[in-house]
């Protein structure tokens, strides 16, 4: 008989596939056999029969064995995960995976009810992208606040290198580097000046504490290493600049916000406007048409986004990069497209 979830992670795992995790495809096609086949992976999974599509079962379970492995609890298992140093190989790795979730299900079980969280260091190009288009129409500080934050890491955007075939951006010795950042050169402009870093997130992550450091590794897909790397360098940014990301739901966090004369204020967010309820959101854009009003040249507001959305209510989900500025015309513009995890970019000249 069918497992209930099976279908669902067969879904999970041509998602992975189609977003370069040929290791995550293979295992969850392999996972979905096991739960049909009544194997190990039913116990594990006992309790979650019915959870529904969206909230990431399967992602739940490869990210808490992950963090098994990152923590080296996974004893022979981490000779395939490339993030310890290993290799991919599907059919010697699979005995091993169905041996831990037999020998230890209570501790893969630990972290099944946990969201899987995420954050995106390359997503910090859609950023880099929209200051430097403000910063051409007039250089001025950058205030950056940030909603949806996670871990903060994207707003140490200026301590990131933007490589690329066109030339690069950003500090020399950055261990952050975004490559290819852009798919043709990098946008005219100059990194500007950040004079403030905050943002806000429901279930912020301390990414300088081991906990919040291994939760946000530990959903990266392991076969992604230039991911991982990314973060990793993120991390060690992170203990070294200042910024702060409160535990504030993203309304009550712009409703905060003001304006300082001799600063542009930004507020940028990406991939979290989706998981806001309908008023929240346009409580947001209220607030930001307000505070906008009273903005000008000296004291400009920027509204940044890079969001899965479309571009008129019949056209496909693209990652499209806007921005929204005040003193301006009152339309929201398209700056490009962003691949999901961020990188590159591809600005609309
Ligand atoms: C997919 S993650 C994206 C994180 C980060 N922006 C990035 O691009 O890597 C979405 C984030 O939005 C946060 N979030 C969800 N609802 C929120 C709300 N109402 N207010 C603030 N943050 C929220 C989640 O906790 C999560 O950290």
């Amino acid at each position: 008989m069918s497992h209930p979830q099976a279908v669902r992670f067969r879904e999970q795992a041509r998602g992975c596939r189609n977003l370069g995790s040929r290791m995550y495809d293979e295992l969850l096609r392999r996972v979905a056999d096991d739960l049909d086949a009544g194997g190990p992976a039913v116990a594990v999974l006992a309790g979650h029969e019915e959870d529904p599509g969206p909230s990431g079962l399967a992602l739940r379970l490869l990210g808490s064995v992950h963090r098994l492995v990152l923590e080296r609890r996974a004893g022979a298992l981490a000779a395939y995960y490339p993030t310890v140093g290993g290799s991919w190989d599907l059919d010697a790795a699979w005995p091993v995976f169905r041996g831990l979730l037999a020998a230890q299900p209570e501790a893969v079980r630990e972290w099944l009810d946990r969201p899987p969280q995420t954050n995106e260091v390359g997503r910090a190009t859609a950023l880099m992208t929209g200051l430097l288009d403000a910063g051409r129409q007039r250089p001025l500080p950058v205030r950056l606040f940030e909603i949806g934050s996670s871990g903060g890491l994207n707003l140490l955007f200026d301590r990131f290198r933007y490589a690329g075939p066109g030339g690069s951006l950003g500090p020399d010795a950055s261990p952050v580097v975004l490559d290819p950042a852009w798919t043709g050169a990098p946008p005219a402009g100059v990194v500007p000046q950040v004079v403030e870093r905050l943002g806000s997130d429901v279930m912020p992550i301390d990414v300088r504490s081991t906990e919040g450091r291994l939760a946000l590794t530990a959903y990266v897909w392991p076969d992604q290493v230039a991911r991982f790397e990314r973060l990793r360098g993120a991390f060690a940014l992170a203990s070294a600049t200042p910024y702060d990301v409160r535990k504030e739901g993203a309304g009550d966090f712009v409703d905060a916000m003001s304006l300082r004369p001799g600063t542009r204020t930004v507020l940028w967010h990406s991939v979290m406007w989706q998981y806001l309820p309908r008023e929240e959101q346009e409580r947001i854009l209220a607030r930001l048409d307000h505070l906008g009003s009273t903005a000008g040249d000296a004291s400009p507001l920027v509204h940044l986004s890079a969001e899965p959305t479309r571009r008129t209510p019949d056209s496909p989900h693209e990652f499209l990069v806007c921005a929204h500025h005040w003193p301006g015309d009152g339309e929201r513009r398209i700056l490009g497209t962003m691949a999901p995890h961020g990188l590159p970019v591809t600005v609309e000249r």
